[in-house]
């Protein structure tokens, strides 16, 4: 079996992508799923791949089936798979250092890429400080800590959020009942404000200003006016583009009425950039869009080009008032460190944030050409390719989809084209932002025919 690990990189034409040669998952795909099945663990795994080799946006499965990722491994190969820099960088950590304990000692890594996300993070301050963690959870729990440190107990936080799963990220987490269902007792202290959702909202206002009008007002009147008292407030947390919530855009007077809190109350911004950063929403940072400078602001996922890493970036002042408060054994890890700067430089070289908005208007035309034409698709929403296309049974009561839009994307999947769902029932559109113009649109194209046809069925 170690026959599928020991592989030379995968090649493949463009124009022999998909290519399906078998069921999925195929023969040799069951009996992997079969072993991982008895000695994994339960998580979320709910699509059948199993992915042996990857380069940019194709994936190779044990079968030999080529598909077309469209969801960047949960928007993290926002560079592509094994992409030539951070290969090269890992490399460069194996003939030299795999890892030396950055948090204990010092390495000229974790000088340089703090030094680098320093200068490109839009903190609210002249420079900002970073301390690097393993993942996104982590650099949300040390955003937690860094905020508890210098504030209060309370955290506001949103309705379909998500933070992470570790005992204070969950807490802010909000999307799912699964998440928390059976751990009970999590970090009290969180309160939750409906996101500015302009599609569902539970005013059901129509112009999007007055729902951020209103997220703003709820938090204002009912949370600070009734439940706790500003000075006590740590951090509003929020996602800039709300994620496994469904690929959510929030409107610009959200953002304004949170500067505004922070200037009324001290309370501090903590943006979660962890799924909407680097690149993918067509600037650098989603927030970017908006015009706010956060006071502290996560990072993960993407950073590393598939090496785990996640840093959280903080004003200066922020930072722990002494040693000992906060650390980790693989934070900064040498060989992720290396990696993240590959992205970067590789980010800056090729413009792709750039690249990620021009390729994101011609899939967003694409689809709402398709929403004229098919009742199933009720919402078409993105920044850049970080794109929902929300699944309705009926568009005037907006009852979530959510049958059928497994449906498509597990017909999408035979057909050699992996989406991921966010939200009830949504499809999420997340390529890596170097995918091939060609691959993206034979992606598109095979989702659109398969929310037709099951548009089609389910009028029958
Ligand atoms: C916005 C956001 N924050 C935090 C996380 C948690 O990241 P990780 O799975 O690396 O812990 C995620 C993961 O999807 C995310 O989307």
């Amino acid at each position: 079996m170690y026959e599928d690990l020991k592989l030379p990189p995968l090649e493949y034409k463009v124009d022999e992508v998909p290519k399906i040669l078998t069921d999925i998952p195929g023969p040799k795909a069951k009996k992997y799923i079969e072993i991982a099945n008895k000695y994994n663990a339960r998580s979320t795994r709910e699509i059948p791949v199993v992915a042996r080799r990857a380069k940019n946006a194709v994936v190779e499965d044990v079968d030999g089936n080529l598909f077309i990722d469209m969801a960047a491994a949960i928007a993290v190969a926002n560079v592509g798979h094994n992409n030539p820099y951070v290969v090269e960088r890992i490399k460069r950590a194996l003939d030299t250092m795999i890892n030396f304990a950055a948090h204990d000692f010092y390495t000229v890594g974790i000088a340089l890429l703090a030094q680098k996300l320093s200068e490109l993070a839009p903190i609210n301050a002249d420079y900002a400080k970073v301390f690097f963690v393993n993942s996104g959870t982590e650099s949300v729990e040390a955003g937690i800590k860094i905020a508890r440190h210098n504030r209060g107990p309370y955290f506001i936080a949103f309705y379909r959020a998500f933070h992470g799963r570790t005992m204070g990220s969950l807490s802010l987490t909000c999307s799912k009942p699964v998440h928390r269902k059976t751990f009970y007792s999590t970090m009290p202290g969180v309160r939750h404000a409906p996101y500015p959702d302009p599609y569902r909202n539970p005013r059901h206002e129509e112009n999007p200003e007055e729902v951020g009008k209103l997220a703003i007002e709820f938090i204002e009147d009912y949370i600070l006016g009734h439940a706790v008292d500003p000075e006590e407030v740590a951090a509003i947390v929020f996602e800039p583009v709300q994620g496994e919530g469904g690929y959510i855009v929030p409107p610009k007077s959200f953002f304004e009425g949170l500067e505004r809190l922070r200037k009324d109350y001290g309370i501090l911004l903590f943006d979660d950039e962890v799924q909407a950063g680097m690149g993918r929403t067509g600037k650098r940072f989603a927030i970017e869009h908006f015009g706010l400078r956060p006071d502290i602001m996560t990072l993960a996922k993407a950073l590393g080009g598939g090496a785990p890493i996640g840093a959280t970036i903080i004003r200066p002042d922020l930072d722990f008032k002494g040693d000992g408060y906060h650390s980790s054994t693989f934070g900064g890890n040498n060989l992720a460190v290396l990696a993240a700067l590959g992205v970067i430089d590789y980010m800056k070289e090729h413009n792709l944030p750039e690249r990620a908005a021009k390729l994101g208007e011609k899939v967003m035309k694409r689809l709402k050409e398709a929403q004229e034409e098919i009742e199933l698709i009720g919402d078409v929403r993105g920044l850049g390719l970080m794109i929902g296309v929300d699944l309705v049974k009926d568009r005037k009561t907006k009852a979530y989809a959510t049958e059928e839009r497994d449906k498509v994307i597990l017909n999408a999947l035979k057909r050699g084209v992996i989406f991921l769902p966010c939200g009830k029932s949504v499809v999420r559109i997340a390529p890596p932002l170097t995918i091939e113009e060609e691959l993206l649109m034979k992606g598109v194209e095979i989702l659109i025919e398969e929310i037709k046809k099951v548009d089609k069925e389910r009028k029958k």
